[in-house]
């Protein structure tokens, strides 16, 4: 089971999501079973690490978000990858669009699938500490219903 988070740049929403998904599932003993990666659909930061402010509020959660880096999707992602989950629906616009016809991914809006109040996570990137506080609190709760799914599908 392969799961892909995607937002914009790959250094913000959806390396934290992997970071945070990786943890939850270590912590409930799935983290063999499961493989979980991020890319973004913008190719500004190919190759960096997360943004400092988006590794210093994981780290003091728990996190660590020092070893990624960022990655760009690519349409073989969609043959590699059994969950793709996008975290705005530009995101996901973009995404429908490259999907190949044969793909054998299923796509998905993050917090449309695992949050009962809001449909995107907001693009902390030109926002303030408090921006990326939302932005881990958003993606943990969700990510809880997504380890319970997870579990489910195994
Ligand atoms: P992310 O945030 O999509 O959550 O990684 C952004 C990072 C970089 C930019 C925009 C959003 N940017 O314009 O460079």
């Amino acid at each position: 089971m392969r799961v892909l988070f995607v937002c914009l740049g790959n250094i913000c929403r959806s390396p934290t999501a992997e970071g945070v998904l990786r943890k939850q599932l270590q912590d409930a003993g799935l983290a063999g079973q499961i493989e979980v990666a991020s890319a973004g659909t913008g190719d500004w930061h190919v190759g960096k690490q997360p943004d400092v402010r988006t590794c210093r509020t994981a780290r003091i959660r728990g996190y660590d978000l020092s070893q990624q880096r960022a990655q760009q999707i690519k349409a073989v992602h969609f043959a590699e990858y059994d969950l793709i989950l996008a975290m705005d629906k530009s995101n996901l616009g973009h995404l429908q669009a490259m999907r190949p016809a044969t793909a054998k991914a299923e796509l998905d809006l993050f917090l449309r699938r695992y949050d009962s109040a809001l449909d995107e996570v907001p693009d902390p990137y030109y926002g303030a500490e408090e921006d990326f506080e939302q932005v881990l609190d958003l993606i943990e709760s969700a990510c809880r219903r997504l380890v319970i799914e997870l579990r489910g599908r195994l």
